[in-house]
């Protein structure tokens, strides 16, 4: 490995401009304020109308990303899009956001569900330490609420849309990810899957009548598995960065369920004032979650540069990774 690092220069998020708050869907079917506040902490999320796109709303985070970053178009050398609602299966998604953008350098998409943007920093950060990345977008970005069922209150009311952009940039002084894990666990593919659309049940009328193309999620066992896996993921890179609870600045969770983030600061024993919540505003935004909750933690003053963090996600697959990182000076 060469000695160079890949720092967080700039962010930048995109949300569809709709709110849906509880009482709305409280009108619409048999759910209440009351119940989703108390389980999930949730108050509203973001809904994308017709005329917000994945890829627009990716592309709309990185443009202000990297105006924050100060980087043009042609000094972007790599592109990553994290999602798992991108605007069709193929093309890939990634390659919609260059385009748009007006770069021209290699872009892929990640599929890792809530997981995704942690493991598209964690790539990107490798990418980095090759020396041969000037600056690297990464991308956070769900239009899930196209993929849930608006009469099935088990799901409908925990998912939000939006989008955010990281710029990764090469820096000689140390800064980036300090340590990582990853875990995948796919014996738990059923507990949170999107039966039709792939390849194995292509869309038909019959997927369609029996309701194959929405999101399905046995809610209890993945909160279980959720609270399983954060204090663990988090006990695990603090470790392997030498660093201790008190040296972080500010943990990023991912944002699926308020109870399942006091879980984990109960189980990890996390300071609960440096803990950032921000699922009431925006549900479950899955890859999407990390990162704007990153770009509202720095709007508010909650994080700045040289701060030490943690990022923690867990999803489909069954998924998690968590990193320990440092924003450059
Ligand atoms: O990003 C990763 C993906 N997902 C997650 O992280 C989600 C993890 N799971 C959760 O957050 C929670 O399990 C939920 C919020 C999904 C559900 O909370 P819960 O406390 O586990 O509730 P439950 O599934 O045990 O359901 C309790 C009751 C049920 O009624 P009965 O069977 O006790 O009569 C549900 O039918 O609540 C009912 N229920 C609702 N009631 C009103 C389920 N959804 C709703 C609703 N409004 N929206």
């Amino acid at each position: 490995m060469s000695n160079y690092y890949g720092g967080i220069t700039g962010y930048g998020k995109a949300v569809p401009e709709r709110v849906v708050t509880n009482e709305e869907l409280a009108s619409k079917i048999d759910t209440s304020d009351q119940w989703i506040t108390e389980r999930t902490g949730i108050k509203q999320r973001r809904v994308v109308g017709d005329h917000e796109q994945c890829s627009q709303l990716a592309t709309d985070s990185a443009r202000k990303a990297m105006e924050r970053a100060g980087v043009s178009a042609d000094e972007i050398d790599l592109i990553i899009v994290a999602t798992s609602s991108p605007d069709f299966l193929t093309p890939p998604v990634s390659s919609m956001v260059q385009h748009n953008l007006g770069a021209k350098c290699g872009a892929f998409t990640m599929v890792v569900g809530c997981t995704g943007f942690v493991s598209a920093l964690i790539t990107a950060d490798l990418y980095m330490k090759t020396g041969q990345y000037r600056n690297i977008i990464v991308v956070g970005v769900e239009v899930i609420t196209r993929m849930v069922d608006w009469e099935d209150r088990n799901t409908c009311v925990l998912f939000g849309d939006g989008a955010a952009s990281v710029v990764v940039s090469r820096k000689k002084e140390p800064c980036g990810v300090l340590s990582h894990m990853m875990g995948s666990d796919g014996s738990g593919a059923e507990l949170l899957i999107l039966p039709s659309g792939g390849t194995k049940v292509p869309p038909s009328h019959e997927s369609l009548d029996s309701g194959q193309n929405y999101l399905k999620m046995n809610g209890r066992e993945v909160f279980k598995f959720a609270t399983k896996v954060m204090g663990q993921s988090i006990e695990k890179v603090l470790e392997d960065s030498g660093l201790s609870k008190d040296d972080i600045d500010l943990y990023i969770p991912h944002q699926a369920n308020a109870r399942i983030i006091e879980f984990a600061i109960k189980t990890a024993d996390l300071p609960a004032d440096r803990v950032y919540i921000n699922v009431h505003k925006y549900g479950n935004t899955s890859a999407a979650s990390i990162p704007i909750a990153l770009c509202e933690a720095f709007d508010e003053g909650r994080v700045k540069m040289g701060d030490k963090m943690v990022f923690v996600a867990f999803g489909a697959g069954l998924t998690w990774a968590a990193c320990t990182l440092q924003l450059p000076e």
